[in-house]
């Protein structure tokens, strides 16, 4: 394919990656948003495919194929709720992939061969930048991985002088790179070194975020993988690589500014880590404890049919149980009730951005009645029944009550505000954070224990 034709399709995919990202910002479009970046994607390959970059099929085909047959299959095999590990993951590989192309170029004495002095310089800044961003971002995911997997514990690993150490690293990793621009003898082990250092820093900086920040850590890894395929693009020259890294870099960027505003932080407050410690007020965490009101499925039933109002909450259980297709028709047979019926949801509920409303979407719960947090949180006081399906941290009023609380300053639902609040879970164990929950032992409480799918089915079948 002629350079042209090749950057012609370039600029075609980059507007479908720019149609995909818009798409994707609001429910109903959404799909729409994925078929333009499945798209974009294609076009894309079939341009870098067709480019004169490419220069032996065969190693194409061999690293093209068994890539396609195992990412494929583990697709398929991948359950929802294990979609945010799975996210984190592919974050490791665009941060593998850049660490690769740095150190390869830097290998490859024919990538700077005859390069002016100024040019040459440009060349190291790339490749030094693009190494780094890409060994924190692979380390920082595969730490995260483990964290949203459960192999990792999500309490935070405070080291004494953590913020020492991390400047020093930041200080050493700039004064490496001067001296690699600076077109040093022994580049490729100053580049090793700075590779391992960032590595460290990536794993540091994650394992120092607790459970409840994790959100934010996601978002913001996302943002770096986008950072590292940019510098990626400048290395190999690749320009639709830059756009598509450029837009998923500041995509991600905006999401973790969003995710600190519905979690009440600052960026540079959780970057630094320490917060889901409960080390915040110095003072000690109080653990909620008293009378708990069972109720069972004949009692939610009787509560659910004498109400005007119900308000859903669902959680990370909600996705575990994969309750949202019997709680859709549920909600249906309740409409036609006449019962005013909307579904409340937090912006870190489950364990990915957006988690629920890709639930709920799924199940072909009507757009218009699932409302955001500041458009919800009001209505409560005027709500007859609030059904929490397997949610707990962002109904936890601890957040607002202790300042101790390891969530302390979230904001929540304010679920405990309507007359009546049955909570769907398994046990009285506590949620990602690891927070007890005093909204369990409210006197218009119910616990509705058990598996929640078992739990709506029953419902659906009584109703
Ligand atoms: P959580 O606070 O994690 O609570 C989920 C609850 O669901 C658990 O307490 C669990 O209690 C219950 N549960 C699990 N399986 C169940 C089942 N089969 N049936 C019934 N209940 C079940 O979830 P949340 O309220 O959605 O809050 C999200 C938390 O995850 C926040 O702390 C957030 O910061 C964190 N997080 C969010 C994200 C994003 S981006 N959304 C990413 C990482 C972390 P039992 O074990 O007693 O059943």
């Amino acid at each position: 394919m002629s350079h042209s034709l090749v950057t012609i399709f370039y600029i075609v995919a980059a507007v479908l990656f720019i149609l995909s990202l818009g798409g994707l910002s609001n429910q109903e479009t959404a799909r729409r948003g994925n078929m333009f970046g499945m798209i974009g994607m294609l076009v894309a390959l079939i341009a870098v495919i067709s480019s004169d970059a490419v220069t032996s099929y065969g190693i194409l085909a061999a690293a093209l194929f068994p890539a396609v047959l195992i990412g494929g299959a583990l697709a398929r095999k991948v359950k929802m709720t294990q979609m945010p590990e799975l996210v984190a993951i592919l974050h490791s590989f665009v941060g593998a992939a850049a660490v690769l192309v740095g150190l390869a170029l830097q290998l490859n004495p024919l990538s700077h061969k005859a390069l002016s002095p100024i040019e040459l310089t440009i060349h190291n800044i790339e490749v030094f930048v693009g190494v780094c961003i890409g060994s924190i971002t692979f380390t920082g995911s595969v730490i995260a991985f483990g964290k949203l997997r459960g192999q990792i514990s999500g309490a935070p690993l405070l080291l004494p002088a953590r913020h020492i150490l991390n400047l020093i690293i930041v200080f050493a990793t700039v004064w490496l790179g001067i001296l690699f621009v600076g077109h040093s003898d022994n580049a490729i082990t100053i580049l090793l070194i700075a590779m391992v250092i960032t590595g460290i820093l990536g794993i540091h900086l994650v394992m120092a975020i607790g459970g409840a920040d994790m959100p934010v850590v996601v978002s913001m890894l996302n943002s770096y993988s986008g950072w590292a395929a940019a510098a990626a693009g400048f290395m190999l020259g690749n320009d639709l690589l830059i756009i598509v890294g450029a837009l998923v870099g500041s995509s991600g960027a905006i999401l973790s500014l969003i995710m600190c505003r519905g979690m009440n932080r600052s960026l540079p407050s959780v970057i630094l880590g320490g917060f889901g410690t409960g080390d915040g007020g110095g003072g000690s965490i109080s653990t909620p404890d008293g009378e708990v009101i069972s109720i069972d499925v004949a009692g939610t039933t009787a509560l659910l049919k004498k109400a005007k109002s119900v308000t859903i909450v669902p959680g990370y259980g909600m996705a575990v149980a994969q309750a949202q297709h019997t709680i859709a028709k549920i909600t249906k047979k309740l409409r036609k009730n006449n019962t005013h019926i909307i579904f409340a949801i937090h912006p870190v509920a489950g364990r990915l951005p957006g988690h629920m409303n890709v639930l709920l979407a799924e199940a072909n719960i009507p757009y218009d009645i699932v409302m955001e947090l500041d458009e919800i949180n009001h209505t409560f006081p005027a709500t007859d029944v609030v059904m929490v399906i397997g949610a707990n941290d962002i109904v936890n009023p601890s957040a607002l009550d202790d300042p101790n609380s390891p969530i302390a300053g979230m904001p929540v639902l304010e679920v405990w505000k309507a007359k009546d609040v049955i909570v769907m879970k398994r046990s009285m164990g506590t949620g990602y954070a690891g927070v007890g929950n005093p909204l369990f032992f409210n006197e218009n409480t119910s616990m509705l224990f058990g598996d929640a799918g078992e739990n709506v089915d029953a419902i659906l079948a009584d109703l």
